[in-house]
């Protein structure tokens, strides 16, 4: 107990600077590791077989005694789940589909250790029957402007190093230490940035609300309940990046004045609610969550509450009434959840994907994002 306490207190990051310095340190670590091989292990690619992929890679990789050259990881869901199980070769991100314990081997041999490409396991495109080397180039990713699913690749989710590595949290610590409630919420404004779980309310207009309503308590939300069927994309997020979901929440927190905030993912996502639960206890440890958030002062906690499957429990007051322990029934909003929501205190609720937006907006501008 003692040593675990230790471990914890040593890991506590105390202020902006060491954040930037731990960053600097976590990629000079890296070292001599050039090649990067990732595999997914979001919930299609696992369907697909990833596991028994993940499995014959850390064999090889052993085997070639490359753990020095190599930075293997299994991510999150890297988003072309049909052409799964998929890895990719970096640094330029040879994009293998359809992979197969078997071809592990020769991933190996050929386009790790000489750089070769194994034309088989390359992409073709249906339209032009040409096959396509670099994930930038496949169709499918090459349209989009993948803000918020374009790092899954480069993240083992259940590693926060990975992620600080990438500049994780920096959004966090600026709006700490350089900004104020008031700013924030008036950046969130200016970006123009919509709620994304369906209804697209002004995000800015329902922080600013829920910051105005008066109350020492006051909650943040994350709705992540997703009961839309075949739709994936918050379980993604929250199994292949959740911290840019737990970094939005605490900025969200911060402009609000709120210390606690709930996490509302449905038990269906086992990844996402693994991933999620991991990330918190990681943020915990590294003192980007808890008592006095890299040495600022602000205090903030996030609790995971599982959804039991029903659909209409994704909508706000319904969601509210479940956290409560109620029966999932949504009620007339006669008055607003910025103003008396969760056991009856002002809460501030958004989608996943709303609150992942939120850190790119804070680093790179409200203009950028407009
Ligand atoms: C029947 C019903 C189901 C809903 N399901 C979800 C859901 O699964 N996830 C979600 O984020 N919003 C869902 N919503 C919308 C929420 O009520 C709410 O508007 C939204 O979560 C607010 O976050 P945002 O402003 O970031 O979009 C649902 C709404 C209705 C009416
Ligand atoms: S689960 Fe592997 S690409 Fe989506």
């Amino acid at each position: 107990m003692e040593q675990k306490l230790r471990q914890v207190l040593d890991k506590r990051i105390k202020s902006a600077q060491q954040l930037k310095q731990f960053r600097q340190t976590l990629i000079d670590g890296k070292g001599e590791k050039r090649i990067t091989v990732s595999v997914c292990g979001g919930t299609a690619c696992l369907a697909l077989g990833a596991r028994e992929i993940v499995a014959a890679f850390t064999e090889e990789i052993e085997k070639h005694e490359l753990q020095v050259k190599v930075e293997f990881k299994e991510t999150g869901c890297q988003g072309f789940c049909a052409r799964g199980p998929a890895v990719l070769v970096g640094p330029q991100k040879i994009f293998y589909q359809k992979v197969k314990p078997e071809d592990v081997p020769e991933i190996i041999n050929e386009t790790v250790l000489k750089g070769n490409i194994i034309k088989r396991l390359l992409y073709t495109d249906p339209a032009t029957n040409q096959e396509i080397t670099y994930e930038s180039d496949v169709p499918f990713y090459k349209k989009q402007t993948r803000l918020i699913m374009g790092t899954n690749s480069e993240i083992d989710p259940t590693n926060i190093e990975q992620y600080i590595a990438l500049g994780g949290y920096s959004a966090l610590s600026k709006a700490l230490f350089q900004l104020n409630p008031e700013k924030i919420v008036d950046e969130i404004t200016r970006s123009g940035l919509r709620g994304r779980g369906g209804g697209g309310f002004p995000t800015g207009r329902k922080w600013q609300s829920c910051r105005a309503a008066e109350g020492d308590i006051k909650y943040v939300i994350c709705n992540g309940d997703e009961g839309d069927p075949g739709s994936y994309q918050d379980g993604s997020i929250l199994g292949g990046n959740p911290h840019s979901v737990i970094e939005g929440m605490i900025i969200g927190a911060f402009a609000i004045g709120s210390h606690e905030g709930y996490i509302y993912v449905r038990n269906e996502y086992p990844l996402a609610v693994k991933h999620a639960r991991i990330a918190i206890e990681q943020a915990m440890d590294y003192g980007l969550l808890g008592d006095n958030i890299l040495g600022s002062g602000f205090n903030f906690k996030v609790t995971i509450n599982k959804g039991g499957g029903a659909f209409v429990c994704g909508e706000s007051s319904a969601l509210i009434a479940s956290l409560e322990g109620k029966v999932g029934e949504p009620k007339a909003k006669y008055v607003h959840m910025a103003e008396k929501g969760l056991w009856d205190r002002p809460s501030l609720l958004n989608n996943v994907k709303t609150w992942a937006n939120v850190p790119q907006i804070i680093n790179k501008g409200s203009a950028w994002f407009s």
